[in-house]
Parts: structure tokens; sequence; C-alpha cells
């Protein structure tokens, strides 16, 4: 058996959309919360970690900017990390879909460190038909869209959208497995014949911390042919022959 086959049996996680980077959003406040969510995220099973800090792209030199800020954020953060008892690092961003983010030069760099997976998020605001072009057009880049934390959206309205004819991947949160009413709204996600991975989407280590292994020992009582897959199959697959950067 390989290392990979051993691990998966073992049940370990991939968390592919996270924010433990210190100070460059709403994520982690300082370099010693990061350190925590990164070791809670170990202890739960995690052996990867994607850090997706919020990006908003409204003119080209955003990009580059947010590059300059994450590779900071990130250094800071790796020159106080412990050689090891941390997930494997990958760096990402949780790209906000207010424009048509493939007008800007080098967009692809925005991806899942060595993939060409890009985490996408759908705007607060009332949802319009051309964003599901704008998203279809990164395909046509060659580039991988994951839908950040569908659950969240208003689901007549992805319908009417044609989100679901989308040949992306879709990101549910962890958190969502965790109360009554939003397992339902999950739950009729998950009839669709998607590939759906579940990520934590953890800012903190208060208010919203890792929860992975709590979702995961739910989703394995409400939907057990599907956890594997949505918890460590869907999202190792991204990562093979992508080396991490820490
Ligand atoms: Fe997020």
């Amino acid at each position: 058996m390989t290392d990979t086959e051993q691990t998966i049996q073992s049940g370990s996680m991939i968390d592919l959309h996270t924010h433990f980077l210190p100070k460059i959003d709403d994520g982690s406040s300082s370099v010693e919360e990061s350190l925590k969510m990164l070791a809670d995220s170990k202890k739960q099973g995690i052996d990867i970690c994607v850090a997706t800090p919020h990006c908003h792209l409204h003119k080209e030199s955003d990009l580059e900017h947010f590059l300059r800020r994450r590779q900071a954020a990130f250094e800071e953060l790796m020159s106080a990390a412990p050689g090891s008892g941390l997930p494997a690092i990958y760096l990402g961003g949780e790209v906000y879909l207010d424009n048509n983010i493939n007008k800007y030069d080098g967009i692809e760099r925005l991806c899942i460190t060595g993939t060409k997976y890009i985490l996408v998020e759908l705007p607060r605001q009332r949802l319009e038909r051309r964003i599901t072009e704008w998203i279809f057009n990164l395909t046509v880049k060659g580039l991988k869209p994951i839908l950040a934390h569908v659950e969240r959206n208003d689901l007549d309205e992805l319908e009417e959208m044609g989100i679901w004819d989308l040949d992306i991947i879709f990101q549910l949160n962890a958190q969502s497995f965790l109360g009554f009413s939003e397992r339902r709204r999950v739950k009729k996600i998950l009839a669709r014949d998607k590939k759906f991975v579940v990520s934590s989407d953890m800012h903190n280590v208060t208010n919203r911390p890792q929860c992975m292994l709590r979702a995961r020992k739910v989703s394995e009582r409400k939907f057990p042919s599907l956890t594997e897959e949505m918890f460590g199959g869907n999202g190792r697959e991204i990562f093979v022959g992508a080396e991490p950067i820490g």
C-alpha cells in the first residue's frame, strides 16, 4: 500500500478554503492565532491546508498587490512555524466575482500552488447571469474553478443562472453540516450529481474555528456514501503532482 493510500484509509482530510494567514484579511489576527489554527487542523486529521485570503480585483495592479501581501504574511508565519506538526501548506485566494476577473493579466497566479484550481466567491448582492459566463471563461483559459460555500446562495437563483451546468467543483462549508436547517440545504445540494468538497473556511480560533472533524462525523451518519470523497478524495485529486510551499 502506498503512503497516499494509507493516508486516505486513515480518514485524513483536505482543507482548501481557510483564512489562516495572519493580518491579511478578516481571518487570523496574529501569527500565534495562525499557528493555533494550523495545529488544530492537524489534530483534527487535516494534512493539507490552503490559505485563501479574500482577494478583490478592480484594477490590474490589485493582483500584484494581493500577491505581495500574501507572500509577506506567509513569510511572517513561516518564520515562527515549528519544523513539524502542521499540515502541508499551499497558497491560493478567495477571488470575489463582482467583475469579470478574466480581464486581469496573470489571473492564473491566484490558482492554488502548483495547480490550475482557483477558488471563486459569488458576490453578496443579486447575482447576474453573466457571472456564469465569467466562470465558464476561466475554464476556457484552462483553469479549474472551485465555487466557494455554494450553500450560501439562493439555490433557485443558481439554477436560473445555469451555475449547476458548469463543470466545476462546488465547495461547502463544514459549519453547514452542524446545524439542522443548514443541513437540509446541504442535503438538497448533494442530491445533484456534481463534484463536491467540504472545507472549513476557518477565520480564527473563536467564533469561526476549524470544525472539519465534527462536520465529518455528522456527514458519516447523514451522507455516508459521499463523506470520504467530499472530505478527502475529491480534494486530494487536486494536489496530485503539486508540491506544498510550506
Ligand atoms: Fe472564505
